[in-house]
């Protein structure tokens, strides 16, 4: 018997894109990885010690995550983000990946508003939900930002009672953040449509300068997910929150408990036991994360200075791993050469000089806008004592951009 009823779900283009670099490495080409966005950090090492102690743990814990660790997450983001958020209401899972699907997989039916660039998963999920996405189109002029204009556009496309709009800062794939009062412009626009705001935060606490503030300050029907995967350099521990506003409807949280239940049942207790000292104090981990930031920051600025002295245009970063590059100054003559696509563009870039990017139709973008994603998150952490420096930690950095600058240049 065969079946052939299958949901079409293509491998995720971040991971698709890691393997086929991997094809070209093990064929000897010297590839520069500006792919993939996986924290060059480890966790702070007393994080790391409390995991592998924690191994005896082989209970299910709570469904909802331990409770003193829910306790220490509500502290840190009030501290970190300004949340106010009861440990009642914070849900811990193996990732905020599946925590942003069953948020989604609450809703029978329902409009789902979502920025075009944006995270590779949303549009997948969306789908896999069976929800009506509705994209929020935005551009270079305007930061690649949802904004209350096109914010409005998008929400008068609604066509079903339950609307929710995906918000994201600081943003993959373009590095940008809100600041205040853009969030509270955009607040006004999703009360006025009874909107229930999806806002992945996680790459927050990796902001350039201090945090950002919540979006659930300006607007309390809002879920906020964050976790270690970014911040705490943990992705494969897979410790993902979410974090309820105090106008999130009670039926969604009892529709979360019994997905979660159903489904992942908790999040791993040895991790949860790790994350209880990642989480023990705003204060404690401020130097760590500055330091993950000033690194971070020297090397986005060093990639956005040379970029910026090509007619590319780009932003420079305000917090994360990305930098969004848009090629469409070079549309003629990438068009001589064949390149119409985003899809083209990395393909070629790649073959030619071993820089791999992700394109903008992972992202949602139409595929001839010449986008792409490019994270600058490819160098070594100095050992501890040492300072970073661009020459020693990320030379696979430099040398990529300058093939990258070199290859654009020789268009014109
Ligand atoms: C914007 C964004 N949201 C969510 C995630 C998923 O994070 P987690 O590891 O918590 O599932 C990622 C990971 O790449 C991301 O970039």
């Amino acid at each position: 018997m065969s079946f052939n009823s299958f949901i079409e779900v293509e491998e995720s283009p971040t991971l698709y894109m890691n393997t086929l670099m991997k094809d070209l490495h093990s064929a000897g080409k010297t590839i520069y990885k500006f792919g993939f966005g996986q924290s060059p950090f480890q966790p702070p090492e007393e994080v790391i010690q409390a995991s592998a102690q924690a191994t005896h743990r082989t209970e299910y814990t709570h469904v909802q995550g331990d409770l003193t660790l829910r306790e220490q997450i509500a502290a840190f983001h009030k501290e970190a983000n300004n949340i106010d958020c009861t440990p009642d209401n914070i849900f811990i899972a193996p990732g905020s990946k599946i925590l942003i699907y069953s948020i989604l997989s609450s809703f029978t039916q329902a409009d789902v508003l979502v920025a075009s660039p944006s995270w590779v998963s949303y549009r997948p999920q969306i789908e896999l939900c069976r929800h009506h996405l509705i994209n929020i189109e935005t551009n270079y002029e305007n930061r690649w930002r949802v904004t209350p204009e096109n914010l409005r556009e998008a929400a008068s496309r609604k066509k079903h009672t339950a609307s929710i709009c995906i918000l994201n800062y600081p943003g993959n794939p373009d590095g940008l953040a809100y600041t205040k009062s853009e969030m509270v412009a955009l607040a006004e626009v999703m009360e006025e449509f009874n909107i229930l705001v999806i806002s992945d935060e996680i790459y927050s606490l990796l902001h350039f300068t201090s945090p950002p503030e919540s979006f659930m300050t300006v607007y309390p029907n809002t879920i906020v997910t964050s976790g270690l995967s970014k911040w705490c350099g943990a992705g494969g521990w897979r410790l993902g929150i979410a974090m309820l506003g105090d106008k999130v409807s009670p039926m969604l949280k009892a529709a979360l408990i019994g997905i979660a239940s159903e489904t992942y049942s908790c999040a791993s207790a040895p991790i949860q036991s790790a994350a209880k000292v990642a989480y023990n104090s705003f204060d404690n981990r401020k130097d760590y994360l500055h330091y993950q930031t000033s690194i971070l920051q020297e090397v986005s600025s060093f990639c956005f200075t040379e970029l910026n002295k090509t007619a590319i245009k780009l932003y420079p970063a305000q917090g994360g791993f990305y930098l969004f590059p848009d090629f469409s100054h070079y549309e003629e003559q990438l068009s001589d050469k064949g390149i119409t696509t985003s899809q083209s563009l990395c393909e070629r870039l790649l073959q030619d000089t071993g820089v791999a990017l992700l394109p903008g139709t992972a992202f949602g973008m139409n595929q001839e806008e010449l986008v792409a994603r490019l994270a600058f998150v490819d160098f070594t952490e100095p050992a501890s004592g040492d300072s970073f420096s661009l020459e020693t930690h990320a030379k696979k950095v430099k040398v990529g951009i300058e093939f990258l600058t070199s290859w654009i240049k020789q268009l014109t």
